[in-house]
């Protein structure tokens, strides 16, 4: 089965709590570590890109309170901070980098002191396409008639009006992250035309009647999986009234003979969260324009009963074989999995209020190979700890020089 990773590698610099980060991903990612240690954060810089991407990089900074809230605060003042995104853009194959500088300019506004995007085709790997922008000029580009840059903006979304860059930009901004309001999955929706959920889950009954039209079965096995964390749920359905639409669930009532029916009001907490998490997971269903690249789910646990872990599980990676899955999660049942990769597990810590990303350490991967015990129970008595030779923090002279832009190491 081919895979489904987008994101192979992420480096960030000064984003939030992170003072510096390089870590790759694969299909499904945990992240896991103890209240405040920066794992929404990681996620958020992830997000950042597609909000960016997708509305502005005004919108996005202003978003998140302001530069001076998104750029990390330490004593030493960063004036910038930085992502760099390595991918393998599906079903394409390319692969390439993208990568952004975004510098502080007083009082409280920023520019775009770098950027710097390059595509390779993998079956003919002497074409690539690339870009590099410095502080509102390209310097440097593989394309003939190259679009106007403004300083405040990211220039893959004027790159992506040519079709070298197009993929690259439709997967980035093709990214989900969730952290549902249960209030906003309630009650009677207008139709929404967007083909993504929203963070909240606010389109779901929308996002459903789509997935029921265009992959019937994709719909079916989310039943299924729903039927298998609450026991008497039978179908869920979209009925309009109007122009507006809800959520209807067939439930199995005493014993009447036919599930009766009820709507979003009606439904418990954890019905409505499995509920978002399975249509955020296989959102796409099996049309290949729906794809979503990646998923990030926040802690997908929450309101759930232990015994439900395992078929969170379940879903969790079946979804990983389409799209990549990342997901924050304090559970250790949901990790109670004796085949859990330990590859998968990213151990998040604070040090001194900065941010340590990094695969399990040496302790923890050999108790974890030995069988000695799940990651679950590692994550229990808190032993899932970042390995310290995997992190640019273990060496600060490295922090400077984390591979942000390739600018530096090759000619074009
Ligand atoms: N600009 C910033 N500079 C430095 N630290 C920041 C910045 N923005 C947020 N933080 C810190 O990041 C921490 C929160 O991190 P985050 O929300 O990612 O934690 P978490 O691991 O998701 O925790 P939880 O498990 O409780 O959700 C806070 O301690 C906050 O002070
Ligand atoms: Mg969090």
């Amino acid at each position: 089965m081919k895979d489904s990773t987008f994101i192979t590698r992420v480096v960030l610099k000064n984003y939030k709590s992170i003072a510096a980060c390089d870590v790759r991903l694969g299909s499904l990612t945990f992240l896991v570590g103890r209240n405040g240690s920066g794992k929404s954060n990681f996620l958020d810089a992830l997000r950042f890109v597609a909000d960016a991407l997708n509305s502005s990089l005004g919108h996005a900074i202003r978003d998140r309170g302001g530069i001076n809230d998104v750029c990390r605060r330490s004593r030493g003042h960063p004036n910038h901070f930085s992502i760099r995104l390595e991918f393998v853009v599906l079903p394409e194959g390319f692969t390439g980098h993208y990568a952004f500088q975004i510098r502080k300019r007083p009082p409280g506004g920023y520019e775009v002191q770098t950027e710097e995007c390059s595509v390779q085709n993998k079956s003919c790997l002497t074409s690539e396409a690339y870009f590099r922008v410095e502080s509102g000029t390209v310097t440097d580009t593989s394309v003939e008639v190259a679009p106007a840059v403004a300083p405040d903006r990211l220039y893959l979304v004027n790159a992506s009006g040519l079709p070298e860059f197009r993929s690259v930009y439709d997967a980035f901004s093709r990214m989900g992250f969730y952290n549902f309001n249960l209030d906003k999955i309630r009650g009677f929706k207008d139709l929404d035309p967007a083909d993504i959920l929203m963070e909240d889950g606010s389109n779901l009954t929308s996002i459903l009647a789509q997935l029921t039209q265009l992959s019937p079965a994709v719909k079916t096995d989310i039943e299924e999986y729903l039927a298998l964390v609450v026991p008497d749920i039978r179908e869920v359905d979209v009925k309009a009234f109007g122009s507006k639409q809800i959520l209807a669930f067939r439930q199995k009532v005493g014993e009447d003979r036919y599930p009766g029916r009820f709507l979003t009001n009606n439904m418990s907490d954890g019905t409505l969260r499995a509920l978002g998490i399975l249509v955020a997971l296989f959102q796409g269903g099996n049309e290949q324009q729906r794809r979503v690249s990646l998923v990030g789910i926040e802690e997908p646990e929450i309101a759930l009963h232990p015994a439900a872990a395992g078929v969170l599980l379940d879903a969790l990676r079946d979804a990983a074989h389409r799209t990549q899955v990342i997901v924050t999660t304090h559970s250790p049942d949901l990790l109670e999995d004796k085949h859990i990769d330990v590859e998968s597990i990213l151990a998040v810590e604070t040090d001194d209020g900065n941010t340590v990303i990094a695969p399990v350490d040496e302790v923890g991967r050999s108790v974890l190979h030995d069988r000695l015990f799940t990651v679950g129970e590692l994550l229990r008595v808190d032993q899932l700890r970042p390995d310290p030779n995997q992190t640019p923090l273990a060496n600060r002279e490295k922090t400077k020089q984390l591979d942000l832009f390739d600018s530096n190491k090759k000619e074009y």
